[in-house]
């Protein structure tokens, strides 16, 4: 029998999505409502006795890579602990983090010594009034300089994701271009999807003419990125530039799709879109043993759904993203 996780499509799951918190400091308009008040009890947090559990039988079933993400992680105290911990199972070779940056230039450190190598930052606007408008929070010269901490700090590559928004940020979709070739990151688009009232409300702009406009006006090529993501990329002749595409809508990825999500409160999501979910808190929490633990995921993996609906079905998904964990 292969120890591996392969689903009924013949997708093989190597890549988990850790949510470490679902709490945000930000209050992006496309994510967390304001005013929100359905976080889960700090009871219901998997400790991180029981995440290194959980995700020790994942790495014996192949686990190859692990994403922190949130809610915005570093808000979880003692997260580098348990970043060192993780890092010691044998098999996940690739610990990155998805961020919103705003703690990153007190953390940034701590995080690398104990083994993050890559980072994501979530990055929407260059303009500090902008920002503030769709974090809801003034935020923007703290992000900057977690960034730039980050960027002093080694991490390579760093990664800045910005949701594309139709008459909201997409004036700056080129000042984002030449932003990160300055500076040496890799940009990603993202298309925004229908997550929650918020997600839905989002002003969505398909990326596919941005995408034809960009090629022309930066002369840029296809090239295929070895990333644990979904993201599409091109890059400059010379390969100093990278943008990557995030197209969930105009062009969705699901026949390749690699992950499953572990939320805080131990569900593990088996789509970003669709409901298709296994408890583990209650199994861990009654000393389950890893065997037990291994048939429950294989029977997780056997639920996994071809692809999302966020096109035939927009209205399906009510959880917002920072539950799922991005
Ligand atoms: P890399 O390993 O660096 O390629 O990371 P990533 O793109 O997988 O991670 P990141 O957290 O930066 O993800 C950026 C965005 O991509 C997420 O917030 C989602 O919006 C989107 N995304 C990632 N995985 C999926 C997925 O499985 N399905 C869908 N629909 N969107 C996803
Ligand atoms: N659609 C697309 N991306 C979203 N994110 C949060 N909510 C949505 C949504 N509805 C993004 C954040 C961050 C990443 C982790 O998820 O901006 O870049
Ligand atoms: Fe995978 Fe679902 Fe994301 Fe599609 S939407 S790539 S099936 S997690």
């Amino acid at each position: 029998m292969t120890s591996q996780l392969i689903d009924r499509f013949g997708r093989t799951i190597e890549y988990l999505r850790l949510s470490v918190t679902d709490r945000c400091d930000l209050r992006c308009t496309y994510c967390l409502p304001e005013g929100f008040r359905g976080f889960e009890e700090p009871d219901h947090w998997l400790t991180f006795d029981e995440i290194e559990k959980l995700l020790g039988v994942f790495a014996k079933l192949g686990l190859k890579r692990l994403r922190i993400t949130g809610g915005e992680p570093l808000l979880r105290r003692g997260l580098p602990n348990l970043i060192t911990r993780l890092s010691k199972l044998k098999g996940i070779n690739d610990i990155s983090l998805s961020t919103n940056a705003t703690q990153l230039d007190k953390h940034a450190q701590t995080l690398h010594h104990a083994g993050i190598k890559r980072i994501n930052v979530s990055l929407d606007t260059l303009k500090p009034e902008r920002f503030a408008k769709i974090a809801q929070r003034d935020s923007f010269h703290r992000v900057m300089s977690g960034l730039m901490e980050a960027k002093k700090e080694g991490f390579s590559p760093i990664k800045i994701n910005m949701v594309a928004m139709n008459h909201v940020n997409d004036d700056e979709i080129d000042d984002m271009v030449i932003f990160c070739m300055e500076n040496g990151f890799i940009l990603r688009l993202i298309e925004t999807m229908p997550m929650g009232e918020t997600g839905r409300n989002a002003d969505y702009l398909d990326l596919q003419p941005v995408r034809a406009r960009l090629r022309k006006r930066f002369n840029l090529e296809d090239r295929i990125l070895s990333g644990g993501g979904p993201a599409r990329y091109m890059q400059s002749r010379d390969g100093q530039f990278t943008v990557g595409f995030i197209t969930p809508i105009s062009q969705h990825f699901c026949a390749t799709c690699n992950r499953v999500r572990l939320s805080v409160d131990g569900t593990l999501y088996m789509c970003l879109g669709q409901n298709e979910k296994m408890e583990f808190r209650q199994a861990l929490r009654n000393g389950l043993s890893e065997e037990h633990i291994e048939t429950m995921i294989r029977n997780a993996v056997e639920l996994k759904p071809e692809r999302h609906e966020f096109r035939e079905s927009p209205q399906k998904i009510i959880r917002i993203m920072a539950k799922t964990g991005g």
